[in-house]
């Protein structure tokens, strides 16, 4: 028997998992200490009353023989399926069908699981500072090379260094990337990218026969009509990109889980269709998000649905704007927050971001995320999420303040 061995070569834990050990561990040392977490984005705000009513109307279904509903579609329900094309693809002039729409149970699932359709060879750009998703499930599949530790770098991913300099967006490299992850607005440093920007790197793609891999699981967040809400409204994607979405920050479902992945039908790589491929990868590992779930999703999309999210989302932008306002008169250097909700914020003095990450959790009581968790480009900045308490985003901001002594 053999293990997978690459498994072996993966730094720490997963960025999350290791906040999390370390915010347990401060709070059994001072027990009764309030802490404000604005580092994950997870949402705060319950789900809305149109989908929970939604959601209550499918348990009782579950429950009466005339409308129960065993394994499901293997792509999802046609009416949710039906639905996301009308609202999120064809409202913006964008020729996806329902056919290319596969209902999951989340956008971090995909992301990760997408891996599987790809030959290990193949050469993977990422973003530096990145979602350590996209990093970590190639590390695991074999594709990643090995890890330096004194670089914090894997020796066959191509990075693309995000900095203050580009704006954090990063421009196609002169060298061929076979598989590229983008992700706008971006995780971790909000920023977005332009229409003239996403054209440069499906003109990339499209010239090279690479893939683009693009998360857009912020787009609920982007008000500014210029920037783009989805890949497909660049001319030509549709032969080199698959496209993430998920419904955790647009609609608080990150407990509840559902998203779905787009793969065009018209992507095509060595006379083999990607969208068959990964009907075969989810049939064979995969049976599906709930129906209770994809109801829920459903009702996002009716009149009363999306009011309601929008309004949920205007109150995760309005923490997005108190949390620059607070970070600036902390004189900090802040970038994001405007079409996302996550703020990039240089650390204190050039502290590392680790070490900010303590400072604010000892001194102020708030969790934030250390942008090296990232990756090395996000060494010297921290990354706030606006999905925090309301209510307690403004006290959070105080204590920050106070704490960096502003
Ligand atoms: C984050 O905080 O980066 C996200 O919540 C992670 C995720 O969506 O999986």
């Amino acid at each position: 028997m053999k293990l997978n061995e690459n498994f072996a070569k993966m730094p720490g834990s997963y960025l999350f998992s290791e906040i999390a050990r370390r915010v347990a561990s401060f709070s059994s040392e001072h027990p009764g200490r309030e802490i404000i977490s604005l580092g994950i984005g997870d949402v705060t705000l319950p789900l809305v009353p149109a989908v929970t009513k939604a959601m209550a109307k499918a348990v009782a279904e579950m429950g009466e023989a005339a409308t129960f509903r065993g394994y499901g579609p293997e792509q999802g329900y046609a009416f949710l399926r039906n639905a996301i094309v009308e609202h999120d693809f064809a409202a913006r002039g964008i020729s996806i069908t329902a056919d290319d729409i596969f209902i999951s149970d989340g956008a971090k699932s995909d992301c990760g699981n997408i891996v599987d359709i790809f030959d290990v060879d193949n050469k993977v750009a990422v973003c530096d500072p990145v979602y350590p998703v996209y990093v970590d499930t190639n590390a695991m599949a074999g594709r990643a090379g090995e890890y330096d530790p004194k670089t914090g770098r894997w020796s066959n991913l191509m990075y693309l260094p995000c900095v203050k300099e580009n704006d954090f967006i990063p421009a196609p490299p002169q060298e061929k990337a076979d598989l590229i992850y983008l992700c706008f607005p971006n995780n971790p440093t909000g920023a977005t990218a332009t229409r003239e920007q996403l054209t440069e790197w499906v003109d990339y793609a499209l010239y090279h026969d690479s893939i683009l891999l693009f998360d857009a699981a912020y787009e609920a967040f982007i008000t500014d009509p210029n920037i783009p809400h989805s890949i497909y409204e660049i001319p030509g994607s549709e032969h080199c990109a698959i496209e993430f979405r998920s419904f955790s920050k647009t609609a608080g479902f990150t407990g509840t889980r559902c998203g779905y992945t787009v793969v065009p039908t018209a992507l095509e790589r060595h006379g083999q269709s990607l969208r068959a491929m990964w009907n075969r990868r989810q049939s064979t590992k995969f049976n599906g998000t709930a129906y209770i779930v994809q109801r829920g999703a459903e009702a996002v999309y009716t009149p009363e649905g999306q009011s309601q999210i929008r309004a949920n989302i205007e109150i995760y932008r309005g923490n997005a704007a108190l949390i620059r306002q607070g970070l600036e008169e902390a004189g900090l250097k802040v970038s994001g927050g405007e079409n996302a909700p996550y703020i990039w914020s240089e650390t204190p003095n050039g502290m590392s971001s680790w070490d900010t990450f303590d400072l604010l959790l000892r001194e102020a009581g708030v969790v934030t995320t250390p942008g090296a968790g990232f990756g090395p480009c996000g060494e010297s900045y921290f990354r706030l999420s606006a999905f925090g308490d309301p209510k307690k985003v403004p006290q959070a901001m105080t204590r920050i303040r106070i704490a960096l002594g502003r």
